[in-house]
């Protein structure tokens, strides 16, 4: 592993527009569980039923509180853990550009990156179906449930239901990034998902070093990755920071973001 993550530190150090692809396993280690898998939110409930933008509408209250009161509960304690702020403090640096996340958690920006490209939308919003309102998730009152807009409309999470589109100017910018980066850290994620399984390969073409950080292969690890670190993402990318550190370079100054 020490190997890998000199390897790792060595590209990142030489990098001038990094991009990281994060999925659901960079929050773990701050208590949110992943999709799939052992202990997975979709081993409890099928997401076709609650996770579909038209289960959704058939049944707005049961979906808030199977799926979206259980999703609220779980983000509105959850803090940045060490992969998050290794990310963030990356960008600080002037390595990393942009992050592309699957997350709605909001804990990149929480730990402090400021160029953060939502995949799935966001968690920290809700939005009226009727005139589009938007209200915080955490001012929402769910004591009655689906709760409701002041025009009478229901909100609904400003995430990505199974069935809808991704956010075009999510999917834009993200395409743009992977395709101008030279080096893509891929953190946490099954890469089962498309499109957002599809900007590593974007990456690769356009000649990018692709990294992933995840303790198990995923379809790109012997297709796509130049190297799979196989480690939690917090404790491995402290040990990148931490060797770029110690090898004295603090990164592309001048970076083209
Ligand atoms: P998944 O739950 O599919 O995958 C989580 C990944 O994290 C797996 O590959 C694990 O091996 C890895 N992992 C586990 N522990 C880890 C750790 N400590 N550090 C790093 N990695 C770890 O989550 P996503 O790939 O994010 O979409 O799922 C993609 C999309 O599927 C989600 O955005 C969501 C879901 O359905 C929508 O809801 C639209």
């Amino acid at each position: 592993m020490e190997e890998l993550i000199n390897r790792a530190a060595e590209a990142l150090s030489r990098s001038q527009h990094t991009v990281a692809l994060t999925g659901a396993g960079i929050s773990i280690e701050s208590g949110i569980p992943p999709f799939r898998g052992k202990g997975g939110l979709w081993e409890k409930i099928d997401p076709m039923t609650f996770a579909h933008i038209d289960a959704f509408k058939r049944d707005p209250a049961l979906v808030w509180e199977v799926l979206v009161k259980e999703m609220k509960g779980m983000i509105d304690t959850a803090r940045p853990n060490d992969a998050h702020i290794s990310l963030a403090r990356l960008e600080e640096m002037g390595i990393l550009s942009a992050v592309i996340t699957q997350n709605v958690d909001g804990l990149h920006q929480a730990a402090g990156s400021r160029d953060v490209i939502e995949f799935h939308g966001n968690f920290a919003w809700l939005r009226c179906m009727s005139c589009d309102g938007r209200c915080e998730t955490r001012e929402a009152d769910v004591a009655q449930l689906p709760p409701r807009c002041s025009c009478g409309g229901i909100y609904r999470p400003d995430c990505v239901f199974f069935g809808e589109m991704i956010p075009p100017g999510a999917l834009t910018r993200s395409q743009l990034a992977a395709s101008q980066c030279d080096v893509m850290l891929v953190v946490g994620t099954s890469a089962l998902v498309q499109p957002a399984a599809f900007m590593p390969i974007i990456a690769k073409e356009g000649g990018a070093t692709v990294i992933e950080i995840n303790p198990e292969p995923t379809p790109l690890t012997s297709s796509v990755s130049d190297f799979l670190i196989a480690g939690s993402a917090g404790p491995v990318l402290s040990s990148v920071l931490e060797t770029i550190g110690a090898n004295g370079s603090g990164g592309a100054s001048g970076s083209t973001r």
